[in-house]
């Protein structure tokens, strides 16, 4: 009752006003700056996005949001690079090297050979990949002597990525019928920019173009960039893999291990593309041996970062699987007890409700339970918080008149 009459509840209108667009003269109180954070929240609510899987956007999944908050208050910081080996303590760090690791394992390769880290989406994805590539080829290449080369359905955060990294692009046709890259014309335009002195390129293959799902024929693209390498040797050519809209699926729907063919040097997927998770959540994985080529110490720690980001959230990592362990574990210590006929772990596992058979136990029983429950709980899961153990012993009785 108390609950429904809380979601129906909106603050009056009168307690806040729109801010003008002018930073303010004092600072407002707790209950004005809430009025105006519900009002907000209420227009989201009004919003219908059970259809908008077209437009990327889907609301997260209750556990996802749970995750978030489960975490939200510690604030955990990610500044640094965790993948490389299991971190003894540092929590929420552990999360996200396992699942950097589980990712690694579903593309098929291991961590001996791959690296990487949990990133805010794809577009930092391209970024990195360009940043890194940059760097590889520079060893080979001068710097101006490097092109990016897409095709028109190249995301356009490629074309940021080269913006920021001070790369030049050039555009590969398009083959109509499957509006994938064109290898005649990605063989055409890299033979025609090194006849010009190009001796760099860097190639993102598209796995998912948002509004149209189109993909670049790895396979096809791959066997052209070997032919060509070994037709022009002074040419180096890095290639990485933006997956942001199909990572995710591709691997259970194909035999994909897109690491097997030595080309590939990075691979970047979304998790909040359609994956029901809050955004911004996206992961890059890419060849271990190139991990020192941007590699840097942090001064004021004793930890190295080779990421784009520095700072980066905590709150996203939580490991599904840890987190349905943790209730089962919880449920499964109320429903092995003696009288016990089902139980519930609710709210994340911050609470356990546990309803017991009233032929069984008595009133002075159920509470001693509850006690019995509470403590081996305390004893056996690790949780975050408290657990309450409430027990519901209910009778119900009732005879049909005929
Ligand atoms: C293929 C591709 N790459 C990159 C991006 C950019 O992703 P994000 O918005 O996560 O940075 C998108 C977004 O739709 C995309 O479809």
């Amino acid at each position: 009752m108390f609950v429904r009459m809380r979601n129906l509840w909106r603050y009056p209108s009168w307690l806040y006003r729109t801010p003008a667009e002018k930073f303010p003269d004092t600072s407002s109180d707790t209950l004005r700056v809430l009025a105006r954070l519900h009002a907000v929240r209420n227009e989201l609510g009004e919003r219908s996005v059970a259809n908008n899987l077209g437009a990327l956007y889907t609301l997260p999944h209750p556990l996802a949001a749970k995750t978030y908050a489960l975490f939200l208050d510690q604030n955990p910081n990610h500044l640094g690079h965790w993948a490389d080996k299991p971190p003894q303590q540092g929590a929420t760090i552990r999360l996200e090297y396992e699942v950097i690791r589980a990712m690694t394992d579903l593309y098929g390769a291991t961590g001996k050979h791959l690296t990487g880290y949990i990133t805010s989406g794809a577009t930092e994805g391209n970024i990195f990949s360009v940043w890194l590539g940059k760097t590889y080829l520079s060893r080979f290449s001068p710097p101006e002597k490097i092109r990016v080369l897409m095709t028109s359905l190249t995301h356009y955060s490629v074309r940021k990525a080269a913006d920021i990294c001070g790369v030049q692009s050039d555009i590969v046709g398009i083959h109509t019928p499957t509006w994938a890259m064109d290898p005649d014309s990605f063989l055409e335009t890299a033979r025609r920019l090194h006849k010009k002195g190009i001796t760099g390129i860097l190639l993102p293959l598209t796995l998912g173009y948002t509004s149209t799902g189109t993909s670049d024929d790895i396979a096809v693209i791959s066997q052209a960039v070997t032919r060509l390498q070994k037709e022009l040797p002074r040419l180096r050519i890095f290639v990485w893999i933006d997956a942001a809209t199909q990572g995710l699926v591709t691997p259970f729907l194909s035999d994909f291990r897109p690491f097997r063919d030595p080309n590939i040097q990075t691979i970047v997927v979304d998790f909040h593309k359609y994956g029901l998770v809050p955004y911004s959540a996206g992961i890059l994985l890419y060849r271990r041996a190139m991990q020192t080529l941007i590699e840097r110490p942090i001064e004021y720690l004793r930890e190295t970062d080779a990421t784009l980001s520095g700072s980066r959230p905590g709150a996203r990592y939580e490991n599904y699987d840890e987190y349905v362990k943790r209730l089962k574990a919880i449920e499964d210590i109320a429903t092995n007890k003696k009288g016990v006929s089902e139980s519930f772990a609710i709210q994340a596992g911050r609470e356990v409700r546990v309803i017991v058979n009233p032929e069984a136990l008595t009133d002075d029983e159920a509470i001693r339970l509850s006690a019995e429950i509470r403590d081996e709980i305390k004893e056996k899961v690790t949780y975050p918080g408290t657990v309450t153990v409430t027990i519901i012993r209910e009778l119900r009785h009732s005879e049909v008149a005929k």
